[in-house]
């Protein structure tokens, strides 16, 4: 079996070499083919921080196993990082955090055992980066939340939980005040969990679930959450077991996976052999399950698991009283301890976690479509304007352009309502949303809505629309605040 290896930037070739060197002493039977990717292949001219060899190789392969890359300041290009998991598809990011003895943390002091998996939608939500200024002084994030996108993900976290024996699965999630976004995610959550009657599924609003993790982690098991907030969350449960050194993660897709640490390319300390490769090393053992090593995975592990309990330790964990070893005498220790069973938390020989290995050629994209409407109307739109003018002012304005087919219901600022209703307390910016709705029931044509707006540039700059649409009578907007 051949896997494709970016070893990355800064420290990334320091601990990539330090846990290659501990799979080959465990004669784990895996090709690898170095590919090109990170800092210095953008600086190559690749704009998109990998070359096409690299691609092909990875698209031929289905697996990457990559160090952490560092995205170049001031040059306009994006995160090769985050290409790599959009551009294959990597729908779940799988994040792992156990209680490692060794590793002291509050919680392991207090004997409280954490042992959660954060699965994190990995494509859609603000991370689109889909961003414009409407006005100098506003700008506005597209935020998507698809229920195919959801679908796929919610389904990895289900089946995930099942094959891992978890006794619970949470919807982490802001449905209470994105409505249509985070509702659409939840929605999918429980129509998934239908399959499963024999999993314990239930939702946490995820303020509620930042604080219940901090104060009683060992309640929570499998987390699935939207892409930000999932960011966010799974870096606090990395800060529960220990900080960034110990959080593996794993990019999950139907046909390209990538296993990488969560950390970043630490410059810091890039090049004096002193990094923590045990997050890599994790990512390592996850990507070795995943392909069925699951006996060199065990062996590994609990060789890595039993050297922490020795106290052996990189310099930026554990006994700050004992000697720290380098990045190279770390992973010699590991070697070394090879059969050797930690005291606590050994890790079982046969985990019952192997995916489905779904490695193929792709003659064309997948279009996904979950959900068709029969009934189908446009009954308005919000136009995003430019002004500073009072919302009276505004409101006159385009009450003058409005004809018999539309009426003007609401103007907004911020999402706050301030016409035909509001407070004098509301501060406003220089950018409103006027939201024209059809009269009457048959609805409206995109033509007329041109028409509208043709009409509306007389008196202002249009610096967005939104279509207002119905589907089976249900509307599919949200209100503003105070409509
Ligand atoms: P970072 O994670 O590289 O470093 C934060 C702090 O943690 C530093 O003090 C560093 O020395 C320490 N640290 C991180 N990993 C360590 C390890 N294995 N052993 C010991 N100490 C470790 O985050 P930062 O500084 O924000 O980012 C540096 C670069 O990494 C940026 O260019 C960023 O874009 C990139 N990055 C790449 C990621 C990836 O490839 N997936 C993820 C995060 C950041």
């Amino acid at each position: 079996m051949k896997i494709a290896v970016a070893k990355g930037d800064g420290i990334g070739p320091e601990i990539m070499d330090a846990v290659l060197s501990i799979f080959a002493a465990n004669k784990v039977d895996l090709e690898y083919e170095f590919v090109e990717m990170g800092k210095w292949v953008f600086d190559k001219g690749y704009s998109n921080g990998m070359t096409p060899e690299a691609q092909a190789a990875i698209e031929r392969l289905g697996i990457l196993f990559k160090g952490p890359m560092e995205t170049p300041k001031g040059k306009g290009v994006k995160s090769v990082n985050v290409t790599a998991r959009k551009t294959w598809n990597t729908y779940a990011n799988k994040r792992t955090f156990q209680t490692l003895h060794g590793v002291d943390t509050v919680f392991s002091k207090a004997g409280i055992p954490i042992d959660i998996t954060i699965v994190r939608e990995n494509i859609e939500d603000t991370y689109g980066g889909i961003e414009h200024m409407l006005t100098h002084d506003v700008a506005l994030s597209r935020r998507f939340i698809t229920r195919p996108g959801s679908m796929q993900v919610i389904r990895y976290a289900f089946d995930m939980a099942q094959k891992k024996g978890a006794r619970r699965i949470t919807c982490g999630h802001k449905a209470n005040i994105m409505k249509l976004t985070d509702g659409l995610f939840l929605e999918c959550f429980y129509e998934v969990a239908k399959e499963y009657p024999n999993l314990n599924a239930d939702d946490k609003i995820v303020d509620d679930l930042a604080m219940q993790l901090v104060v009683k982690p060992d309640q929570f098991d499998v987390v699935v959450m939207t892409n930000l907030q999932g960011d966010i969350i799974s870096d606090l449960c990395a800060g529960l077991v220990g900080g960034l050194g110990f959080a593996p993660s794993a990019n999950i897709g139907d046909h390209i996976s990538i296993f990488e640490a969560v950390h970043g390319t630490a410059p810091d300390i890039a090049g004096k052999n002193i990094a923590n490769p045990t997050a890599l090393l994790l990512s390592g053992l996850g990507m070795l399950r995943h392909l069925g090593f699951r006996e060199n995975a065990a062996v590994i592990e609990n060789a890595l698991l039993y050297t922490l309990e020795q106290g052996i330790h990189t310099g930026d964990f554990g006994d700050k009283s004992k000697p720290a070893v380098n990045t190279t005498e770390f992973a010699q220790a590991i070697i070394a301890n090879f059969g050797r069973v930690p005291e606590q938390g050994m890790r079982p020989m046969m985990e019952n976690t192997v995916e489905n290995l779904a490695v193929c050629r792709l003659e064309k994209n997948t279009m996904m479509v979950s959900k068709e409407t029969s009934e189908e109307k446009i009954v308005g739109i919000d136009v995003f304007i430019e002004s500073s003018e009072n919302h009276d002012a505004v409101a006159r304005k385009c009450l003058q352009h409005t004809t018999d087919l539309f009426k003007l219901v609401t103007i907004s600022n911020r999402g706050t309502q301030v016409w035909p209703k509001g407070s004098v307390f509301t501060n406003l910016v220089n950018q409103y949303t006027c939201r024209f709705e059809s009269v009457g029931d048959q609805g409206v044509t995109q033509i007329d809505l041109l028409e509208l707006q043709k009409r509306l540039t007389q008196d202002f700059k249009i610096c967005s629309t939104e279509l207002l649409n119905e589907w089976d009578g249900k509307r599919s907007y949200s209100l503003a605040q105070g409509q």
